[in-house]
């Protein structure tokens, strides 16, 4: 295909601004798929994604598009993921494409996400075509949005483009905009083959599935293929193209972006951001910029029932397959039995997994604390990355210890700032910046990754009523006045919920801890101590006072089926606790009792 007639390009825009809808009625519109086969949200393949909204794989689609030059383009849409915890991801996708389409919702103006992927397309050079949604809205307000655009982003949007993704109105000229604005893709034809691997995932006929972005040379069915990074060496099988159902077609050429398949087993051995040649007279350098994607979080995953552990190895194992970025191993916990330590790229990466285990696989699951990776440097001088806060060292080995930071930027009206930098402050923040747009406050703080890991973003959102948008990325490590508290219960250390603390928090934490654990612990036959305490020292207790006698007593003589019925809810009751020593730790405790204010 003639380079001049591609147009490659993203969507960016805050979630629930109209991405989804919008991509539909690109494809709808080129006719690229028949009426009744169009689904609602074609991109989003997952049920889960659906549900919550969220694109969580990139995505691509060809459509072809008549211009009003007469020449018909090749228009390749990729579908980024919208939230922070993918970050790299999206970063990957967008060097892949040479423009985007800005989206804002026209009734409510830019946001903390369209900030974050903006900000990943300009990077990336992108030309960028802003476009205004949601004009049908009756609160929709254009001027002030596009005022806005210029003021907080500082890019042109003088022509940008009023729609509404809804009623279709303005999607013919976003085509037009797409042809005329957009840049078109460069590359050699004759130049040994670079393709960039855009993404993969794995699908249960064809196994996995690659997208990629041919820069240079071109890539033909039947080729032996080389991943340059992690030395991989495949036949192509399929090569086609998202019309957006599979086509196969013969080859792809510079600025093209499609699709194969090369009886690769797992989703594990393509890495996105890695560069595929030809196995023979291929390309000697890698495209610049890869960095495989690393977990941040972490967590343990326990199953209720302990008899579900091998289920629970099964289900893990199949969904790390189909996800690079998800890593597990087992752990054992003298409270909670087997178990798996798992990492993720984030808070949202676990809820998904969490979600899919429990749903999909029907485990139900205790997830202790999520917990960052400390960097703990000890006395001789050698520093272990620290996962799991039950593998801390002795203290007395420990020189220093040094957390994660993220930079967090917060937009909010301003009626609620004065409750957001509270927040931040009380979650140990420093804070960066302070402007304003409009009547909206846009905050950005230094903050402690494990100050925001657990609750964070839900504080932020009743603190702000939801009006708040949040976005983070990482920007390295500092040393801090870290220890390791531990929840003691009857004197035996409950492993599930130690966690990492500062020390001037510690106090406040773990009363609040012991506090909650009192009025989540059923009381018992005995007297129960529930203590914090940071190496032997208990900084924090509550005693959770004994059951007087016999409660079933007064149904003696009683009614015999009233009695049965009340046996049969506490052995139901009963599997959903856990026993440390004597004590039985109902589940829901865990996550409440992690939970602070
Ligand atoms: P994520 O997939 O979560 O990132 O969201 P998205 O940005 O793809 O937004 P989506 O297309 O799912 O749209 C969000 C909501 O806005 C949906 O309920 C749409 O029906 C609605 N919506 C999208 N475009 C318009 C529009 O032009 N006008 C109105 N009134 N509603 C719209």
């Amino acid at each position: 295909t003639d380079l001049s007639r591609i147009r490659n390009f993203s969507i960016v825009a805050h979630i629930d601004h109209g991405k989804s809808t919008l991509a539909d009625r690109l494809i709808q519109l080129t006719g690229t798929v028949a009426e009744r086969d169009m689904k609602e949200q074609m991109l989003d393949a997952m049920d889960i994604e659906r549900e919550r909204g969220i694109t969580i794989k990139a995505n691509t689609v060809r459509i072809e598009y008549p211009a009003k030059d007469g020449h018909t383009y090749i228009l390749n849409l990729i579908d980024t993921p919208g939230h922070v915890d993918f970050a790299y991801e999206v970063s990957r996708s967008m060097r892949a494409v040479e423009g985007s389409l800005l989206v804002v919702d026209a009734s409510q103006g830019v946001e903390a996400q369209t900030l974050a992927n903006v900000y990943q397309a300009i990077d990336a050079d992108h030309e960028i075509v802003p476009v205004l949604n949601k004009v049908d809205l009756p609160a929709a307000e254009p001027e002030r949005v596009r005022e806005q655009i210029e003021d907080v982003i500082g890019i042109d949007a003088s022509d940008a483009v009023l729609i509404s993704a809804k009623t279709g109105v303005g999607i013919p000229e976003v085509l037009e905009a797409i042809v005329t604005r957009l840049p078109a893709p460069k590359g050699d034809r004759d130049a040994p083959l670079k393709a960039m691997l855009v993404d993969s995932y794995y699908d249960a006929y064809l196994g996995v599935v690659v997208l990629i972005r041919v820069i240079d040379g071109v890539i033909r069915k039947g080729d032996r293929i080389r991943m340059m990074r992690t030395g991989g060496l495949y036949p192509i099988d399929r090569l086609g193209v998202f019309t957006p159902k599979m086509k196969d077609i013969p080859e792809l050429g510079p600025g093209e972006m499609g699709f194969l398949t090369a009886s690769i087993k797992q989703v594990r051995d393509t890495r996105v951001g890695d560069t595929i040649t030809h196995e023979r007279k291929g390309a000697t350098e890698p495209l610049p910029g890869f960095k495989p994607s690393q977990p941040v979080v972490f967590c343990g995953l326990f199953p209720v029932d302990s008899a579900q552990f091998e289920d629970l190895r099964d289900a893990i194992e199949k969904l790390a397959l189909n996800d690079a970025s998800f890593s597990f191993e087992m752990e054992t916990s003298a409270a909670l039995g087997f178990g798996f330590r798992c990492g993720f790229l984030g808070l949202l990466h676990l809820e998904v997994i969490r979600d899919r285990l429990e749903r999909e696989y029907d485990i139900e699951l205790i997830t202790t604390a999520p917990s960052v990776i400390y960097h703990v440097y000890l006395r001789d001088g050698t520093m272990t990355e620290l996962h799991n806060p039950a593998d801390m060292p002795d203290m007395t080995h420990v020189d220093h210890i040094e957390e994660p930071r993220i930079k967090a930027t917060i937009l909010v009206p301003d009626d609620y700032l004065g409750d957001v930098l509270k927040l931040c402050q009380d979650r140990r923040g420093i804070q960066l910046d302070l402007t304003y747009a409009g009547s909206r406050a846009m905050v950005v703080y230094d903050l402690p990754l494990n100050e925001v890991v657990f609750d964070f973003y839900d504080r932020l959102k009743s603190v702000t009523k939801g009006y708040a948008s949040f976005d983070y990325q990482m920007i390295g490590y500092r040393e801090d006045y870290l220890v390791k508290m531990q929840v003691l219960v009857n004197e035996e250390p409950v492993d599930a919920l130690s966690m990492m603390v500062h020390r001037d928090r510690a106090e406040m934490r773990g009363r609040a801890m012991c506090e909650k654990l009192k009025e989540l612990i059923p009381r018992h036959m005995f007297k129960i101590p529930i203590q914090a305490a940071i190496g032997g020292r208990v900084i924090a207790r509550e005693t959770l006072s004994a059951l007087r006698k016999d409660v079933t007593a007064k149904c003696y003589g009683g009614d015999a089926t009233r009695k049965r019925k009340l046996l049969d809810k506490q052995k139901a009751g009963k599997k959903k606790m856990r026993q440390f020593g004597k004590v039985e730790i109902p589940q829901s405790a865990f996550i409440s009792a992690l939970k602070m204010d």
